[in-house]
């Protein structure tokens, strides 16, 4: 994929139910302008992604992300953010 876009690659990967859920916690997953900041963008990746054997902790008890998912976001970073 040459260029990551968060409005067709991203965002679609988050669920009605996750973005409503988490913007009572000021997490706001549909949001380019919060998640093009990297503080926020690599705080969500991290709760998204598998730490020492345990599961990820985000969205709560699965379905968690594929591999494939997590490279996909991580792809967006790297591309400088794309909207
Ligand atoms: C900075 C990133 C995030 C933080 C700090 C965060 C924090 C939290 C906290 C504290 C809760 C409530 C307690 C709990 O159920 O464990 C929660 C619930 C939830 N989170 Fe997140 N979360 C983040 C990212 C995400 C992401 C990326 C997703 C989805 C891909 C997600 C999906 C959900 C859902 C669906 C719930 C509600 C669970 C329920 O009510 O049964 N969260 N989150």
């Amino acid at each position: 994929m040459p260029q990551v876009s968060f409005s067709s690659d991203i965002k679609p990967l988050f669920s009605a139910i996750d973005i409503s859920h988490m913007k009572r916690f000021g997490v706001e997953l549909d949001s380019y302008a919060y998640m093009s900041n990297p503080d926020n963008a690599n705080k969500v990746l991290v709760t998204l992604s598998p730490h020492d054997g345990e599961p990820p902790t985000m969205p709560p008890g699965g379905p968690y992300w594929t591999s494939d998912q997590l490279a996909l976001f991580a792809q967006w970073q790297s591309g400088g953010y794309q909207p």
